[in-house]
Order: C-alpha cells, then sequence, then structure tokens
C-alpha cells in the first residue's frame, strides 16, 4: 500500500485535520476502502499513547493536481444543472458533469495521466456528493459508529474488530464542525441551529445522525455520533451463526411470534437490540399485519402487509406559524385503529408505553426495545412516570430478552468479542420472572429450559396442543433452523421466503390426502344467495 510520507496533506476546504502516519509508528493491520484511492491503518506507537489508532490515508494531490480540483469545483458550482430525473445516482451524475468539464476545459485545466484524473475525480465526488474528509470513515463496511465530542479532539470509531478507537481526524475550528452539521442536516432534510439544537435525523444511506448544535447543549460545542447503517441488515441465520443466538432460541421465537405473543429487547447501546428485532420479524407469517412506529426509520420487516409510521419534530420559526410535533405516543394510539396483528415500538422511552400496554391489553401483540440493563429496572421504569404502566398490565409483555456486548471465551470468526442474548425471561408476574434461555460464557453456548415454558404452556392451553407436541414443533424449526444456516442466504428477504415455505409445507401435511373428504357444497356468495331467492 502506498504512503504519504514526505508529501504534504491536502489542505481541507473545511479545516478538517488529518494526521500523517509518522515512520516510527507499528501497522497492526491495514486494508483498501475505495481501492486504489483510500486506505485505513491500524496504528500503534508510544507518541500517541496507549492502544491501537484509526488512521486513514488517501492518494495526495500534486499542487498541480489541487489547482485543477480547485478550478472543477469552481467550474462546477457555476455551471451545474441538477439532474432532472430523481432516480439517479448524485454521485454517477457529479462524475458525469465532472468529465464533461474537464473534457470542455482541457486546454486550460492541464494535462494529466488518466490515473491522475482519476484522483482529482475521487477528491471532486468525495466532496461534493460524499462526506468530505470523512468520507473514507463513513465507506469503511468495519465501522459501526462515528463520533465527535467537539473541537480539536479526535474523531472516534467503533470498529468491528478493534471496537472504540481514536482516528487521525478532528475538526480544527467550531466554524468547520458547525458548517460541517448545516450541512449533514440539510441532506438529511432536517433543520440544527441555535434555536434548534438537537438533530436526530436519517442521512440519505440511511445512517442515523444525532447531533447538538454549538454551545447550546454542550460546553464543548458542537458533537455528533453517526451510527452506520448496514445495506444489508444481518438477517436471523446471521444472528444464528454469529452466535447471538442458537437455533433453539430462534425457534422458541418463532412459536411465540405465531402465537402473538410479545416481547420486549433491552440492553445498553449499541448492543444489538434494533438489528435483533429486525432480524426477528422475518420470522413473522406473511398474513400478519405489522406497524412499525419509531422516532428515525432503521426496522425494515421483509414482508409486505407493513405499515411504517415515523414521528416527526416540527421547527416553529415565530409565534405566526407554530408547527405540531407528531410523537411516537400518537402514533401508537393511531396505530391502533389499522387493526395490526403486531405493533413494533423501536425504542419505547416515555408515555407511548403506556399506549403500547394499553394495546396488549386489548389483544393486539407488541415488540419493542428499551435501553436498561436488567428487568428490574425496565419495570421499574415502565412503572413509573411518565410511562405509568399499571403493574397488572406489566405480565401482558410476556417476554424479556436481554442483549449485551460480550467478551468472548475463545476468538470467534477472528473476533474477540460478540453480541449474545444473555437471558431470556418469560415475564409471570411484575416482580416474577422465568428464565428459560442463558448464555454460559465460560463455553459460549446457550443452556435452555423451554421443557418448563410458562409461556408454551400458555400457549398450549389456547391451542389444544400438548406440551410434548409444542416442544416436538420447536424441535422441528430448530432443525430447520440449522438446515437454513448452512444454506448460503444472502438476505433477510431469502429467509423470509424459507420461513413461508415451513409454513406452506405445514399446512399441506396437516391436510390428509388419503382421506377423501365428502365434498362439501361451498357457501354461496352474496350475490348468489339473491340470485337463489329469485329462482325459487
Ligand atoms: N449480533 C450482532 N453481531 C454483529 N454486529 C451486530 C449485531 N447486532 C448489531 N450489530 C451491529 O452493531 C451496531 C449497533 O446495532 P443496533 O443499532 O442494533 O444497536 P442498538 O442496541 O439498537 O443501539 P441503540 O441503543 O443506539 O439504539 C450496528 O452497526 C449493527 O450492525
Ligand atoms: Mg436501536
Amino acid at each position: 500500500m502506498k504512503s504519504n510520507k514526505g508529501k504534504e496533506p491536502l489542505e481541507e476546504p473545511v479545516e478538517v485535520l488529518v494526521e500523517p502516519v509518522q515512520p516510527g509508528f507499528k501497522v497492526h493491520d491495514e486494508y483498501f476502502v475505495n481501492q486504489p484511492h483510500s486506505w485505513v491503518k491500524i496504528v500503534s506507537s508510544p507518541q500517541l499513547g496507549e492502544g491501537l489508532h484509526y488512521y486513514v490515508e488517501e492518494t495526495p494531490l500534486t499542487p498541480a493536481q489541487r489547482d485543477t480540483y480547485t478550478r472543477i469545483v469552481k467550474i462546477l458550482s457555476k455551471e451545474f444543472t441538477s439532474p432532472t430525473d430523481d432516480q439517479i445516482d448524485p454521485a454517477e451524475y457529479v462524475c458525469e458533469q465532472a468529465e464533461m468539464i474537464a473534457e470542455r476545459y482541457h486546454r486550460s485545466l492541464g494535462k494529466f495521466t488518466q490515473e491522475q484524473w482519476d484522483t482529482i475525480f475521487y477528491y471532486v465526488l468525495r466532496d461534493l456528493t460524499g462526506y468530505g474528509p470523512l468520507h473514507t470513515v463513513m465507506e469503511d463496511p468495519w465501522i459501526e459508529d462515528i463520533s465527535c465530542n467537539g473541537v480539536d479532539t479526535p474523531l472516534y470509531v467503533w470498529h468491528r474488530k478493534y471496537e472504540s478507537i481514536p482516528t487521525n481526524i478532528s475538526f480544527k475550528t467550531h466554524k468547520a464542525l458547525n458548517d460541517f452539521l448545516v450541512k449533514m442536516a440539510h441532506k438529511s432534510g432536517k433543520h440544527i441551529s441555535s434555536a434548534h439544537p438537537i438533530l436526530d435525523a436519517m442521512l440519505p444511506e440511511k445512517h442515523r445522525l444525532a447531533a447538538t448544535f454549538m454551545k447550546e447543549v454542550s460546553l464543548k460545542g458542537s458533537t455528533f455520533c453517526i451510527r452506520k447503517y448496514r445495506p444489508q441488515p444481518l438477517s436471523i441465520i446471521d444472528l444464528v451463526k454469529l452466535g447471538t443466538l442458537d437455533a433453539r432460541i430462534a425457534a422458541y421465537f418463532w412459536l411465540i411470534l405465531e402465537n402473538k405473543k410479545s416481547f420486549m429487547i433491552i440492553g445498553g447501546t449499541g448492543s444489538g437490540k434494533t438489528t435483533l428485532l429486525n432480524a426477528l420479524l422475518s420470522l413473522l407469517s406473511q398474513n400478519d399485519k405489522i406497524v412499525t412506529v419509531e422516532e428515525v426509520p432503521e426496522l425494515n420487516p421483509p414482508v409486505e402487509n407493513w405499515t411504517q409510521l415515523n414521528s416527526r419534530e416540527s421547527f416553529s420559526f415565530g409565534e405566526g406559524a407554530p408547527g405540531r410535533n407528531i410523537s411516537l405516543f400518537d402514533l401508537v394510539k393511531v396505530s391502533l385503529r389499522y387493526r395490526p396483528d403486531y405493533i413494533v415500538v423501536g425504542e419505547v422511552r416515555g408515555e407511548e408505553a403506556y399506549v403500547l400496554f394499553q394495546a396488549l391489553a386489548t389483544g393486539h401483540g407488541g415488540l419493542c426495545t428499551m435501553h436498561a440493563d436488567s428487568i428490574d429496572r425496565v419495570v421499574k421504569r415502565l412503572t413509573s412516570p411518565p410511562m405509568n404502566v399499571s403493574e397488572v398490565y406489566i405480565p401482558l409483555m410476556n417476554i424479556a430478552l436481554y442483549v449485551q456486548r460480550v467478551e468472548l471465551p475463545k476468538k470467534k470468526n477472528g473476533l474477540g468479542f460478540g453480541r449474545r442474548i444473555r437471558t431470556v425471561s418469560e415475564i409471570v408476574e411484575h416482580n416474577i420472572y422465568h428464565e428459560v434461555a442463558r448464555w454460559d460464557q465460560r463455553r459460549d453456548r446457550f443452556d435452555t429450559m423451554f421443557e418448563d415454558s410458562y409461556i408454551l404452556q400458555q400457549i398450549s392451553i389456547n391451542t389444544g396442543l400438548t406440551m410434548d407436541e409444542l416442544l416436538e414443533e420447536l424441535e422441528r424449526r430448530e432443525k430447520y433452523i440449522q438446515k437454513l444456516a448452512r444454506k448460503r442466504l444472502r438476505n433477510q428477504g431469502e429467509v423470509a421466503q424459507w420461513i413461508l415455505k415451513y409454513y406452506n409445507k405445514r399446512r399441506e401435511t396437516r391436510r390428509n390426502p388419503k382421506r377423501k373428504k365428502a365434498k362439501k357444497k361451498s357457501a354461496p356468495v352474496e350475490g348468489e344467495q339473491v340470485l337463489e331467492v329469485v329462482k325459487v
């Protein structure tokens, strides 16, 4: 891989410093992100202090290339015409326009090899349609989160292999950081300013952006955190392969969902709650009607019968234009009118919990995530203001599963840590929980106790199936999930199709093809009845 050694770093127009790798640094790992223009080095050095550091490097521009780059950007900002078709990929469009400019002004823009032109176009695209100096981090598939705690301090990333590490990138001035945030807010179709200093938004690539503006909220000035979106979310089969849960626990949740039981996923920040909830949604039957309610849309269930509702914060500029907030509370309330089989609330934080439990009390299924580290704490929060859920309603949320980012006893897929479902507990009373599965940290395996499951007993009473029959079905599904884990399934959609196949096959085998039923005359539809009356 190349090195920037001895070459001048690019002077960033947004005053963002990208520190170069120094000669004495030890390089532990390196990989391309945008081959051949940008790559990452994981380095350490006594000069940097403890631990590993994440260093972005890019093919540097020569002064002549930099000059041409600046002129292309200037010409583009004057002559750029927006595409008429909104289906066009903006990066491709800007690239075409830049190439046209390079051709039109080729005499004055200078002579370069194709490789040198490619580097110039890389920077034009990076800065006009991408994320500027943060572009490589944003494109790096190993990065989960990017956070900035203020000016003159390195950005931090959460790396899938090396966890939380500082980068070589920092904003040098408040203006640069504020301008970056205003641009990001604009990209997500939202607004951030001193009057509205808190932002929770979604970038066009579906990355989630949380930010605070200037010193209104944080004394050190603007801050932000970007949770990167995986274009291909993890499916339940991926999660089984990663060891987050095993096939038996997945089979249990499949039975639970088929029988309209409710559950909540609890855990800390970034523990994988939303990912797990999204993956479990592929186990729903295709006939189920789902309504998802979220602040920032993250859930993407692979079902057709799905209504997606998102809350909205209003901006009111001046007294004459009062806006109207649409809260999760409003949305959960309206979702009841959609006759859902399941109401799925992305993250329960406030009074919407009260309506969700009302919904459970009227026979709807409910799924949600909650930020907490034990069921006790969740129940305490649910039963206190502003949630105010009555203690008698708590068992309506039949199951609580606790997910955590953990250190593994032995590396798996080359990683020393992972996400695991620590416990699955059935809620019998507001203060009585029955544990049916637990992760064994020493062996990195799950112990399950579904034979004693209180919820399966409830299902047995409701369906007329014996407990043995239910456990047999659980085993069949466990084997089926294991079979799917051996296949090369690429996405949630494919998993959902295999789940549908299972339902169809089971429906077929339930019908006994050998016994010929007496052919029943089908009930006449309304119109036919009228006809018969007329005949008589
Ligand atoms: N089981 C898993 N294995 C590997 N990576 C995972 C797993 N679950 C989640 N991730 C990754 O971890 C990151 C955080 O996941 P997710 O958004 O689901 O967490 P969360 O608990 O909902 O976070 P928050 O509290 O911020 O809402 C994402 O980048 C996701 O792709
Ligand atoms: Mg989440």
